[in-house]
């Protein structure tokens, strides 16, 4: 077998420390690398599209953002994809660990910027020892390859070989130096590290840890199609072992492509998390209600709505193409909402009218944006992109849409705030601050949720845990005095 072969990678997907400039994207994409001068499924060639993407989210890209840059430019075939992908996921729960190594292995920091992505790349998959997902000196082989093939790094390939080299004859006593500094320990930004520790001292530790593991797929079950029991039988005469972990929520062992799920496409089942699955029935819409999905793209919560109550749906969202994406999904569950472009912020009497209706709602869900610091072990680029000033400005933000469709909801009404982050600006003491502006009436919720993995559970059945971490509040309305 060709070694320098792609081999299929065993683990799920997963940034680097960013230091956003826009002249330095700008260098990062004219640098772009000539995939031409290299096999199209040769690690290399991956190494090399990993290494670029990753120089583009160190440079304020988002990594999906990066990726389909990468795709779009690379033309690489569909396994080639997902190689790259998996590295640059990698790359993104390691780049702490990498950037530090790279500071003593490295005489000065490696330029242009697709040189350090590729080093960056290449030492992750270096530094994974528990089952490593492709032999070492193959890494090293394809890494110097990859530089070498490309006129903008080539002059570097006798430097990508002695750092990588060096890196795997001292591994351990540099790995050992290295994580004595919390961003090579554990992976995010210093400034994210001090500010968990602060807002939880007795788990940030385990949060910090699971932000850190490769996410589950969780699947919603459609109790308007079939049930639980059903679907769970279906997913193992089709050979998929799966456990139930929540009242529709139902875990596989091994994260699976949408094409390949069991009734997908027929509406059976959505993917969406066990935390998220909790926003719909706290909503408590009852057949008949008004309601409002007031932030609603992609439109997960939206369909749980609608699969356990008959409820007249508005569902808005600012972004029209995200909420095309409402529409697929709606079509695909065989649902139906009101669609509206709006912007939740625009006050009652200031045009918004237009998109409301003016009407108040019985219900309204507020799934407000946020830094989604909760959701980062499925979004390993976000600790590397936000800045500790963006809490703040969308703690903001999201106060004046709370205030706002607060003159939407009826009295006696319900509104749930939800956040995918574990920010207390965002979380708790935004849905204090709400209630103390609003004399609203807080209801039973589970607040913030912290961050759990059953993974390590898997063979043994009893951890039903494994959880994003948002944030739920639910107030009602006094009834008019
Ligand atoms: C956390 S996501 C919502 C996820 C969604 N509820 C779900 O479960 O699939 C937040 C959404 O709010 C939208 N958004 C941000 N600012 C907005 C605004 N001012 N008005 C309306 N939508 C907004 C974003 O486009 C994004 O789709």
């Amino acid at each position: 077998m060709d070694k320098t072969k792609i081999r299929v990678a065993k683990k799920a997907p997963t940034s680097p420390p960013a230091k956003p400039a826009q002249a330095s994207r700008q260098a990062a994409v004219q640098n772009k690398p000539r995939f031409s001068n290299l096999k199209n499924d040769s690690l290399a060639f991956a190494l090399l599209g990993a290494g670029q993407a990753v120089a583009m989210v160190r440079d304020g890209a988002s990594l999906p953002q990066a990726l389909a840059q990468v795709f779009a430019q690379a033309g690489a075939p569909a396994p080639t994809r997902g190689a790259i992908q998996d590295i640059a996921y990698r790359t993104m729960r390691g780049a702490g660990l990498a950037e530090t190594l790279l500071t003593t292995l490295a005489s000065k920091a490696p330029e242009p910027p697709l040189l350090h992505g590729l080093l960056c790349c290449a030492l992750c998959l270096l530094a994974e020892v528990d089952d490593p997902a492709y032999d070492s000196f193959t890494v090293v082989d394809q890494a110097v390859t990859a530089a070498a093939s490309d006129l903008n790094i080539a002059h570097a390939k006798g430097m990508v070989n002695a750092v990588l080299r060096r890196f795997l004859r001292e591994r351990e006593a540099l790995v050992a130096d290295a994580i004595k500094q919390p961003l090579a320990l554990w992976n995010y930004p210093v400034w994210w590290i001090d500010d968990m520790r602060a807002a939880y001292p007795e788990h940030w530790q385990t949060i910090l840890t699971i932000g850190n593991q490769p996410p589950p797929l969780t699947l919603r079950v459609n109790q308007r199609k079939t049930s639980v029991e059903q679907y769970l039988r279906l997913l193992s005469e089709n050979g998929i072992a799966a456990q139930q972990i929540g009242t529709v929520a139902v875990r596989l062992d091994k994260p699976l492509p949408v094409n390949q799920i069991p009734g997908f496409e027929d509406g059976l089942a959505s993917v969406q998390d066990a935390a998220a699955q909790l926003a719909a029935p706290l909503l408590d819409a009852q057949d008949g209600m008004r309601v409002l999905d007031a932030c609603a793209a992609p439109g997960g919560k939206t369909c749980h709505i609608l699969e356990i109550a008959d409820v007249a749906l508005t569902a808005l969202d600012h972004d029209p193409k995200r909420l095309q994406r409402i529409t697929q999904n709606l079509q695909r569950l065989q649902l139906q909402a009101n669609l509206q472009v709006g912007d939740a912020r625009i006050g009652v009497g200031a045009g918004s009218e237009s998109w409301w209706g003016g009407k108040q709602f019985d219900r309204i869900l507020a799934d407000v944006p946020c830094t989604a610091s909760g959701i980062v072990r499925r979004h390993p680029d976000i600790r590397w992109l936000r800045r500790k000033t963006d809490t703040d400005q969308l703690a903001t933000l999201s106060a004046t849409i709370l205030d706002n469709l607060w003159q939407m909801l009826v009295p006696g009404g319900k509104l749930l705030l939800v956040t995918c982050s574990l920010w207390p600006q965002e979380s708790e003491a935004q849905a204090a601050a709400f209630a103390e502006r609003h004399q609203a009436i807080r209801l039973a919720a589970p607040g913030q949720l912290l961050p759990a993995s059953g993974a390590e559970d898997d063979n043994k059945n009893d951890n039903k845990n494994d959880n994003d971490a948002l944030f739920y509040a639910l107030f009602e309305k006094p009834a008019a005095g």
